[in-house]
């Protein structure tokens, strides 16, 4: 038989959103009248705008004649997109970002789980806690998270940054030389954000600390308070020190469609063994070139769309639709007297449970009492325990259903 990736073997139970989805089949394979209402994975449920589809469509017939037709496109995105994310997303804040500094993809997701291949298998990892669990279980695979401490429930070799309610979920600086810090912010899971004053330590400390910032802004455009950046090339030195992640998929509704881009600057050094200067953009380039083929022509004008003056206002009302889901929920969960957070600058409401139910207990509750699915804190970390996860992705009618059967609940 074949061997097989030993780190593998590291990996906790299931993936944290199919294991959900899994215990959802099943509840819906036993009570086949329920009517579920899904607060959980953090999906879309509106259509895409119509400035995307506009766009889509003439690519698609852009497509079948010859004379326009698209094979192969350039790995890192067409130049057409490129500008209109430097445009619009950078210059727009004073920012200068460089067209072979932007590599377009079809995910998030997939740009913050393989990023990691490129720094060295020694690397010191830091995440914040609770946390995406694609940063730590990507490492885990990469062979560099040690192992799993059975007591902890943590990995031996990844710093967790604590973000609890009694740190307001801002989590404090590693206590040991870290290499890689994921950040992300506005934050998932907890919805909650970092002031410009607040990034600026962490961009300060990765500059003296010879470390690197792995920024995913996913939900970047549900920021709708002041001081909050919408970008971590905001703070002065940034370009050292940072990538940032950014996508489409939750703005644009292209969960299922696929785009994304991340930037990763000139100015990021690394070395290799040798002691020799490496620049951090020619490696991600390098693998984004052999193991990417670019995102397809079709997605890519639809992600254009987005930018332009109808795409902007199209975004604009799907964005406050919701966040009007998430002011919802927030305000009426609040009302009951549960102790939420986020939802402000995020569509995610994290809550702590009531009465202190663990996290999978509250998730078995309001599953077998109110038919909804949320998320369970503790499968986004330790820190997470006695909290819970609820997105405002929802239609607004599932949403108001949804508070009122919690009010409903003996909580
Ligand atoms: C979430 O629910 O946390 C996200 O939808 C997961 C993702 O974007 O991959």
């Amino acid at each position: 038989m074949t061997a097989i990736n030993q780190n593998y073997m590291e990996l906790q139970g299931s993936y944290l959103f199919s294991e959900i989805a899994k215990r959802r089949t099943k509840f819906i394979q036993e009570n086949p009248n329920a009517e579920i209402i899904s607060l959980g994975i953090g999906d879309v449920t509106r259509g895409l705008p119509d400035a995307v589809l506009n766009a889509m469509h003439s690519a698609v017939d852009e497509l079948a004649q010859p004379v326009t037709f698209r094979g192969y496109g350039p790995e890192q995105g067409y130049d057409f997109l490129i500008q209109a994310i430097i445009e619009n997303d950078y210059k727009a804040l004073g920012i200068d970002i460089a067209a072979n500094e932007v590599f377009v993809s079809d995910g998030s997701k997939c740009d913050v789980g393989n990023i990691q291949e490129i720094f060295s298998q020694d690397a010191i990892v830091a995440v914040q806690d609770p946390v995406y669990p694609v940063y730590v279980d990507t490492n885990v695979m990469a062979g560099r998270s040690g192992k799993y401490n059975q007591e902890t429930k943590r990995y031996d070799n990844i710093v967790y940054l604590e973000c609890t309610a009694e740190n307001n979920f801002k989590p404090s600086l590693p206590d040991r030389k870290v290499d890689l810090i994921y950040l992300c912010y506005p934050n998932n899971p907890t919805g909650m954000t970092l002031t410009k004053e607040e990034l600026k330590v962490w961009v300060d400390y990765a500059r003296e600390n010879s470390c690197l910032i792995l920024f995913d802004s996913a939900y970047e455009a549900f920021i709708t308070e002041k001081d909050v950046p919408h970008s971590i090339y905001e703070i002065e030195g940034a370009k050292e020190v940072a990538i940032e992640f950014r996508s489409f998929s939750k703005t644009a509704g292209f969960t299922g469609v696929r785009c994304a881009y991340t930037v990763v600057p000139r100015e990021l050094k690394g070395t290799d063994a040798d002691g020799n200067t490496v620049l951090i953009n020619d490696l991600w380039n390098r693998r984004h070139t052999t193991k990417f083929n670019g995102v397809s022509y079709v997605t890519q004008r639809g992600a254009a769309a987005i930018y332009s003056t109808e795409g902007k206002e199209q975004i604009k009302s799907l964005v406050e639709y919701y966040m009007t889901n998430a002011a919802i929920i927030r305000d009426g969960l609040a009302s009951l007297g549960l102790e939420v957070f986020g939802g402000v600058n995020a569509p995610y409401i994290w809550l702590k449970t009531p009465k202190g139910m663990d996290s999978w207990s509250f998730f078995d509750k309001l599953l077998s009492e109110a038919n909804i699915v949320g998320t369970p804190g503790v499968g986004f970390g330790q820190s997470g325990q006695g909290y819970f996860r609820l997105t405002a992705f929802g239609s607004r009618e599932n949403t108001e259903k949804a508070v009122e059967r919690i009010r409903k609940l003996s909580l």
